[in-house]
């Protein structure tokens, strides 16, 4: 994977800081977006340049505007001369979620659409954008981040187990018609891993105790549990997957 890039939304905290590292020490080069935290882009910019001796840069993005990833595309362009991999892993919280990180009764269509912008279509349009550069270097793999969220009740998660669900479909639709370019799309679902998007939950430490108890390992999920899966889908060891949702839960949907 050595000389290849990575392109990834949300590169800063949680799980897309841990694939960027992943990617970094297998030698391949990281654009990474952020949203708030543009220092700590900055260090992690410097960090995983001279650690790893690769090429990184970071760039502003907010997924709830979608067609800025073409902004983005356009100044990677100028920076790196390909983009093998794309990873749309960025998830929004606060106040942007208000009406849809609630129950069901008190879901607002407000609160559904951004998470569904956030989600689906950020998807959709990074996707597009990193499938044109992929076609000219002869193929490449897509992820979207998912979550079993979709499979099985969490509390005051309805919008953004609808959207985990949708961008699963809309990954299997995206193999579909990118396979015969040698573009593979696929799905990592996780089940809870320990990030702030979780300690934001209202009920943290009840999910992270129940989630112990109901793996047979024994533990959460870690960030780097979820980097492995994704490092995994973009080798040439996962050639012939694609349209797949690969699920990163500990064994706790079984349960
Ligand atoms: N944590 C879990 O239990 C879990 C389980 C299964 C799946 N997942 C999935 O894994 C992915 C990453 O989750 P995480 O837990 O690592 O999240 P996280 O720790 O909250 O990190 C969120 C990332 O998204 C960026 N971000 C926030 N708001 C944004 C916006 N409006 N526009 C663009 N970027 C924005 C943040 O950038 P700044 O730091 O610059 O703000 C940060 O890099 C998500 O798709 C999530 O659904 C998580």
């Amino acid at each position: 994977m050595q000389g290849k890039t990575l392109v990834i939304s949300g590169g800063t905290r949680g799980i897309g800081r841990a694939i960027v590292l992943a990617f970094a020490k297998a030698g391949v080069n990281v654009a990474f977006t952020y949203n708030s935290n543009e220092e700590l882009a900055k260090e992690q910019v410097d960090d995983l340049q001279k650690t790893y001796g690769i090429k990184a840069k970071a760039y502003p993005l907010n997924i709830l505007h979608p067609e800025e990833y073409k902004e983005v595309f356009a100044s990677i362009d100028k920076d790196f001369n390909r983009v093998d991999f794309f990873i749309s892993n960025a998830i929004i919280s606060g106040r942007s979620v208000v009406g849809g990180y609630t129950k069901f009764m008190k879901l607002k269509p407000r609160g559904i659409n951004n998470i569904f912008t956030a989600t689906v279509n950020a998807f959709v349009v990074g996707a597009q954008e990193a499938a044109k550069r992929m076609e000219k270097v002869g193929g490449g793999s897509i992820i979207s981040l998912s979550s079993t969220g979709n499979l099985v009740y969490i509390e005051n998660y309805a919008g953004h187990g609808a959207s985990k669900a949708a961008v699963e479909t809309m990954v299997r639709y995206a193999a579909t018609e990118l396979g015969p370019k040698g573009i593979r799309v696929n799905a990592v679902s996780g089940g809870p891993i320990e990030t702030d998007a979780l300690r934001a939950f209202t009920n943290y430490e009840e999910v992270k105790e129940k989630t112990a108890e109901l793996s047979p390992l024994n533990r959460m999920g870690t960030p780097e549990d979820m980097a492995g899966a994704c490092l995994f889908l973009c080798s040439e060891n996962a050639s012939w997957v694609t349209g797949h949702t690969l699920i990163i839960d500990g064994g706790t949907t079984f349960k």
